[in-house]
This record gives C-alpha cells, sequence and structure tokens, in this order.
C-alpha cells in the first residue's frame, strides 16, 4: 500500500492539464467514487492496526495534495479559456461617434485653392501678425493712406516706425512670396485678416482671403482677364460671364473690379443681385511697378497681376447665406446644413 501511495503521489506531481475537459478526467481518476485514491481509502480499513497511523497520515496527505493539484489545474484552464471566449459579445455594434463636418468657409477656401492648383499656382502662407512694412509699405501705401489709420487695422504695436499689425490682407504674404522666391511666381495666398470694422450681415472684423500673384516676362491684363474668367466658370459653373470695371488700389494699375453673372436668375435679375444680373467678386489689377521695385524685381524685364477675394462673400453667393455672420458664429444648425457639402 505504501509503494501504491507512493506512485500516485508522484502522478499527481506530475499531472499536466491544458482544457477544463482534462481537468475533470484526472479528479475522476484520483478522487472520484471510483477513482484511484478512493479505492486507497477503502483498502485502508483492512491495514493492520499498527500500521494505521503510519498510513493514515500518508493517504491524508496525498488526498490532499491530489485535490490542491487539481483545484489549481482547474484554475489555470478556467483562466485559458476565458481568455480565448472574451464575456464581452465582439461582434456587437460600437457606439455611434458623432462626427463633426467641414465648416463652410473651409470648404469654399479649399475649393478656390484646387481651382488654382489646377492651374498651376502654388500656395504660400504667412503670418497673421505682420510689420506695417508688408502690409502697407512694400504695396505702395502712401504714408497717409486712410486704410493705415486706426479705424481700418488693429495694431499690435505702435510708436515706431515699423509697427506690428494685424494683416488687414493677403497681399503681405504675396510681398513675402517675392522677397524670398526666384521667378516666375505664380502663387495664391489663403488666410485670416482683420479689420478693425463693426459687425454686421455684410461686414466682419475677421474674415477670409484668398489672393493670388503671378509675375513673369510678358504678363498682360489679357492674361488676367483669362485667369479670372476660368476661374470663375469652373466656381460658378460653365455659363458663367464675368465684368471688370475699374477701380483703384495703391499696389495695381490699372485696377478693376469682378463681377460675375448672377447664376441664380441667369441675369435676369434676383434679389441676390440686387436686380442688376451681376455679383461682386473679387478686386484684381496690374502689379504696379512701384511694387515690384520694393521687392527687387526689374519692372522693365517682368510683370504680373493679382486679385484677392473674400471667402465669406463667395461662400455667401455659392450658398445663398446673406449673413455673414452666420458664418462666425457656429450655430450647429447652420453648421450642419454643409455636412453633405463635401463636394471637393
Ligand atoms: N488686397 C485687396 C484687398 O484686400 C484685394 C486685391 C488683391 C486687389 C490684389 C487687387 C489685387 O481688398
Amino acid at each position: 500500500m505504501k509503494e501504491a501511495i507512493e506512485q500516485i503521489l508522484k502522478e499527481i506531481e506530475d499531472l499536466k492539464a491544458a482544457s477544463q475537459k482534462e481537468v475533470e478526467e484526472a479528479r475522476i481518476r484520483f478522487l472520484g467514487k471510483k477513482g484511484e485514491i478512493t479505492a486507497l481509502m477503502e483498502q485502508f480499513r483492512g491495514v493492520a492496526p499498527e500500521l494505521k497511523r503510519e498510513y493514515g497520515q500518508k493517504l491524508n496527505d496525498l488526498k490532499k495534495a491530489a485535490q490542491a493539484k487539481i483545484d489549481q489545474l482547474k484554475e489555470a484552464a478556467e483562466q485559458a479559456a476565458e481568455a480565448i471566449t472574451p464575456k464581452e459579445d465582439l461582434s456587437m455594434p460600437g457606439d455611434a461617434f458623432p462626427l463633426g463636418s467641414r465648416h463652410p468657409v473651409s470648404i469654399v477656401r479649399q475649393q478656390i485653392v484646387d481651382i488654382f492648383r489646377k492651374f498651376g499656382y502654388d500656395v504660400a502662407e504667412g503670418p497673421e501678425i505682420e510689420d506695417d512694412y508688408h502690409v502697407f509699405e512694400a504695396l505702395n501705401f502712401p504714408p497717409n493712406h486712410p486704410a493705415r489709420e486706426m479705424q481700418d487695422t488693429f495694431f499690435v504695436s505702435t510708436g515706431h516706425v515699423n509697427p506690428l499689425l494685424l494683416r488687414t490682407h493677403t497681399s503681405s504674404v504675396q510681398v513675402r512670396t517675392m522677397e524670398s522666391q526666384d521667378l516666375p511666381i505664380r502663387v495664391v495666398c489663403p488666410g485670416r485678416v482683420f479689420r478693425n470694422e463693426a459687425i454686421s450681415a455684410r461686414a466682419h472684423c475677421i474674415f477670409h482671403q484668398v489672393e493670388g500673384l503671378y509675375i513673369d516676362k510678358d504678363v498682360t491684363f489679357a492674361d488676367l482677364k483669362q485667369a479670372i474668367l476660368l476661374f470663375a466658370r469652373e466656381m460658378f459653373g460653365p455659363e458663367t460671364q464675368i465684368r471688370m470695371r475699374p477701380s483703384y488700389f495703391p499696389f495695381t494699375e490699372p485696377s478693376a473690379e469682378v463681377d460675375v453673372s448672377c447664376n441664380i436668375c441667369k441675369g435676369k435679375g434676383c434679389n441676390i443681385c440686387k436686380g442688376t444680373g451681376w455679383l461682386e467678386i473679387m478686386g484684381c489689377g496690374m502689379v504696379d511697378p512701384n511694387v515690384l521695385k520694393a521687392s527687387g524685381i526689374d519692372p522693365e524685364k517682368y510683370s504680373g497681376f493679382a486679385f484677392g477675394m473674400g471667402v465669406e462673400r463667395i461662400a455667401m453667393l455659392k450658398w445663398q447665406v446673406n449673413d455673414l455672420r452666420h458664418y462666425f458664429e457656429n450655430d450647429m444648425r447652420f453648421l450642419q446644413e454643409f455636412a453633405t457639402a463635401t463636394e471637393v
């Protein structure tokens, strides 16, 4: 009997079981009603009285060891099974994530930039806090030009020759491009601009522009007209007509204001175009020789054109939203109208 106990003890020690089923089989084999240890317990009844104490002790130890080993294997097998089949149902659909959408101003800005990219223009960006030189001086603004006065410009620092200010147009980026890039230059400059204006349906102190600059040999007003016509047709449809009205900007000569034919009434006259059949979209002109000179470009050899438009203005025309303030208030009901408008 002693050998039998030792034999089983050894087997128990060596016992390995991977699955829950194997553990259960081992339990039955050793500790079940007809198990090997149970059988030894039966035999124990017939053991000589002087050996009972010793064998009883051994048998008890064996039973405890067997139970402990089985418990330990059982726990390990359960953990392994749990790792394979987690309690969560991984096939359940997840919680919906409320996705935002692009802001209408971003959509239109991207559309404008993409059209000019197709024409071969690069994109240039520059600082929003600028100096007087890049916003005004290099652009041929005479020293007492009204645009320099406090009512238009937010100054960040004053009192010295070249004060810091919030740029009032992205033409400053065009100056920086002329200073740093080789000719020919063909860039569009999208960005935020700032003007000290009372907020109303038609004006805001912050808005967005895309301005463009093209400088090369023999660039003419005809090139400008063609570039703008192609842009207008990409933006507002292939039937779109443009017209140019003489205007004034310090940095262009000659200068013009561009209107597109109203794509809502097709030129017949409606409340969007105020009965005229035309909508104003941008300013433009041939770069003034003084501007070229200021950035070290020889106006005898090179010429160029520039244009600039307000992104909100184009968005207003595109979606007939006639109050500029909607674009800045971020009212979800307004923004959701554009959730599916990402056609760019
Ligand atoms: N910079 C002008 C503005 O902000 C727009 C413009 C750009 C006009 C280039 C002509 C040429 O109003």
